[in-house]
């Protein structure tokens, strides 16, 4: 039996029910937000911190975290450049569906390498990207060491760690810069709602 090719005798079914149709549902339009920093920067922190904020004003919101997902559906992967870029494709594909289905969905993910996030950027439409560049020192994350693994990192027990021995590759234009190490969780939070109502996915009476 030949292989079939990833698309082949595979055609694609318009939904029933639009996009546009489960936002008015909801009351809000769907994005993404993008969270990407170093391990430490409190990239999880914010993502949940918003979460529970959004849930309050009854927004639909979700939160895809690197840490969870490679329990899961990432779990064959690793930190070779080839894995991380396929983490981020899948979870770019993954977040799409979600925008899709009318919801916000906050993804926290290293991140590193700019072809990989715009790759996800590109999946979407424009204003539907919100990339939160969750910007910490790696001084302070170290500092920080939440889960105990810069030190693992120096000593050479975990190689290929991003910002010791594998890069991270700050974005250029991100729609938001968030210093963590200058703003209190409460303010950032705020800084992201401010945006969202600005570009109008969020209604200012709604949150
Ligand atoms: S990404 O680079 O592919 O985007 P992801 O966000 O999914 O990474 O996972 C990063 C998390 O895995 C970090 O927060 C850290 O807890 C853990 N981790 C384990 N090994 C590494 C490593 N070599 N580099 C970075 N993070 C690692």
């Amino acid at each position: 039996m030949t292989k079939q090719t990833a698309t082949e005798n595979i055609h694609w079914h318009d939904s029933a029910v639009t996009k546009e149709e489960r936002q008015k549902l909801r009351n809000h339009k769907s994005c993404i937000v993008w969270f990407t920093g170093l391990s430490g920067s409190g990239k999880s922190t914010l993502a949940n911190a918003l979460d529970q904020r959004l849930y309050q004003s009854r927004i639909h919101s979700y939160v895809l975290d690197g840490d969870n997902v490679r329990h899961g559906l990432n779990r064959d992967l690793g930190f070779k450049p080839e894995d991380r870029q396929e983490n981020i494709r899948r979870i770019g594909e993954v977040s799409k569906l979600f925008v899709d289905s009318g919801s916000i969905v906050l993804t926290a993910f290293v991140s590193p390498y700019r072809s990989d996030r715009d790759l996800a950027r590109g999946m979407v439409a424009d204003k539907e990207f919100v990339e939160v560049y969750v910007k910490c020192s790696l001084e302070e994350c170290e500092n920080r060491d939440p889960k105990g693994l810069y030190k693992k990192a120096r000593s050479g027990e975990i190689p290929e760690f991003t910002g010791i021995s594998a890069p991270y590759e700050a974005p250029l234009a991100p729609e938001l810069t968030i210093s963590t190490d200058e703003t209190s969780v409460e303010q950032s939070v705020q800084t992201i709602i401010n945006y969202l109502v600005k570009q109008d996915i969020l209604d200012e009476k709604g949150v």
